[in-house]
């Protein structure tokens, strides 16, 4: 771990006291875990904005009765092989099934991968899980 800096923050009374009931709702159990972490994702943020190479997750709810679907997933997904690390595939019940995709690649191609899937007609929810391969947050 590299060293520890200390520094002081001014802010208004107010806003003091939202950042303390937010951060005690979050559960964090002190001021400078809340602010490493806010600080910690617009350094991810930023990582995605400038398409630098980032990790995450993108996950996809579908109904496996409609077969175009299935396989225009299935096509879409060997177009990203760079991109894709590994997918796990959970049958949630009888007609619904759920990929989480584990991804790691330029900013702009998984933002691609994810804005694709999301636009296949039949896939009912579709999120991106932004992180980061560590770099930027040590
Ligand atoms: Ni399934």
């Amino acid at each position: 771990m590299s060293e520890i800096a200390r520094f002081g923050v001014s802010l208004d009374k107010s806003l003091l006291e939202k950042f303390d009931r937010l951060i005690k709702a979050r559960r964090y159990t002190n001021r400078s875990e809340a602010i490493r972490d806010l600080i910690r994702q617009e350094l991810v943020r930023e990582e995605w904005e400038k398409g630098r190479e980032v990790v995450g997750a993108v996950t996809i709810v579908y109904d496996h009765h409609q077969r175009a679907v299935l396989n225009k997933i299935n096509d879409i997904q060997h177009e990203f092989l760079d991109t894709i690390i590994s997918t796990q595939h959970i049958h949630l019940d009888r007609h619904n099934c759920c990929e989480i995709i584990a991804v790691r690649g330029r900013a702009g191609d998984v933002q691609r991968l994810s804005d694709t899937l999301k636009s296949v007609k039949g896939v009912r929810h579709e999120t991106l899980n932004m992180s980061s391969t560590g770099k930027a947050i040590e």
